[in-house]
């Protein structure tokens, strides 16, 4: 019997049946580093500031040729090589993007054509800073559903076309990147998903906004000073701190209920402040999270599953532990997922 969180969501440990397996990942970020020197250079901020405030060190953003899809395909290429399947064995392709190339063809078609897979479902997925954890959550049903054996799942986005350069609120935090993971069915019990729980408040959705827009084309070359991406810092801040917290105790719980101890966390990389707030009050060690945000920044939907890859190619996410995702973003929306690996 599932049973009821204190968020209202529900903890089913959905392993009984049937596993629902990562069995490879990838990620692709573009070449030049990006350092806080080189905007204070050209903004009134310093690299002693976004620093202490945020724990970002450097960024990554593409260069002209480079788009959301293009990065979603290198990451999507080197998932499929870790998890040693061809596209063809690729039943759905699901591209999490806010800042697609366009509104069609759909990035998850564009992956779908550079891939050479055969006709299948592929779609994109808007949820922000949450579209993997959403991703992976679809990718599950189709697979517990029997309709799906792999799943190709995709977080991709390029900010860096999103900003305004004189925002220095908002602008310091960006990068740009793609990260991407297969999922597989599997007749075993205890490993793969364990838990997935996603949220939505539009309520406060004001707090972060991309009024609309789409990426292939030169960096800055946004139509109006009204499309470019806003943030309430402060206010997203607290949302984010509340939220981390929030799903990382119920993960907790959830881990105690299965008889597992969590491995490692995985948060959503924007600022280290607030990973440090949420693991103050949960009290869950430092030692046992995986944070890359220092080399990145705020990649939105390719953050977790950046961070994931890097984490099992460094031998901190091994096969037969047990990891926590967590996001929070845009919407607003937020969302955890357990993954016994
Ligand atoms: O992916 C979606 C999720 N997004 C987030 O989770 C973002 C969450 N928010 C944050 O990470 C932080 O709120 C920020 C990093 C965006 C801002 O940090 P903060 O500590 O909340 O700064 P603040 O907005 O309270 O601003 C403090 C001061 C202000 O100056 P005054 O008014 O005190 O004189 C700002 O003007 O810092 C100033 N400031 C800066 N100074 C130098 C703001 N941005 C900068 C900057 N460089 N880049």
């Amino acid at each position: 019997m599932p049973k009821e969180l204190p968020s209202g969501g529900k903890f089913t440990d959905s392993g009984a049946a049937m596993g629902v397996e990562i069995i490879g990942t990838g990620h692709f970020v573009p070449g030049k580093p990006i350092k806080n020197d080189d905007l204070s250079r050209v903004m009134d901020t310093s690299d002693e500031w976004i620093r202490t405030r945020t724990g970002i060190r450097e960024r990554r953003f593409c260069d002209s040729t480079e788009t959301s899809a293009s990065l979603g395909i290198d990451a999507s290429q080197k998932a499929l090589a870790a998890a040693g399947i061809t596209a063809d064995e690729i039943d759905v392709i699901i591209c999490a993007t806010v800042t697609p190339d366009h509104m069609c063809p759909q990035n998850a078609c564009a992956i779908h054509a550079a891939l050479g897979c055969r006709p299948i479902p592929a779609f994109d997925l808007v949820a922000a800073c949450t579209g993997f954890i959403y991703s992976l959550s679809v990718a599950e049903h189709f697979i517990r559903g029997g309709s799906a054996k792999n799943v190709l799942v995709v977080g991709a986005d390029v900010l860096s076309r999103t900003i305004d350069m004189t925002d220095r609120n908002t602008c310091i935090l960006f990068g740009d990147g793609a990260g991407a993971a297969v999922l597989s069915a599997r007749q075993a019990p205890a490993v793969g998903i364990r838990s997935i729980k996603i949220f939505a408040d539009g309520g406060p959705g004001h707090l972060i906004t991309v009024p609309g827009m789409v990426t292939q084309q030169p960096a800055n070359s946004c139509a109006t000073q009204h499309d470019y991406i806003r943030l309430n810092g402060r206010e997203v801040f607290r949302f984010a701190v509340r939220r981390m917290i929030e799903l990382t105790q119920e993960a907790i719980l959830e881990c105690r209920e299965l008889g597992v101890e969590l491995d490692l966390l995985i948060p959503h990389q924007v600022n280290q402040r607030i990973i440090d707030a949420a693991l103050e009050t949960t009290g869950f060690p430092a030692s046992k999270v995986m944070v890359n945000l220092d080399k990145y920044g705020n990649t939105s939907a390719a953050s977790v599953p950046i961070a994931l890859d890097e984490a099992i190619r460094e031998g901190r996410a091994k096969t037969g532990d047990t990891i926590l995702l967590v996001a929070f973003g845009g919407g607003l929306t937020w969302g955890s997922c357990i993954i016994t690996l």
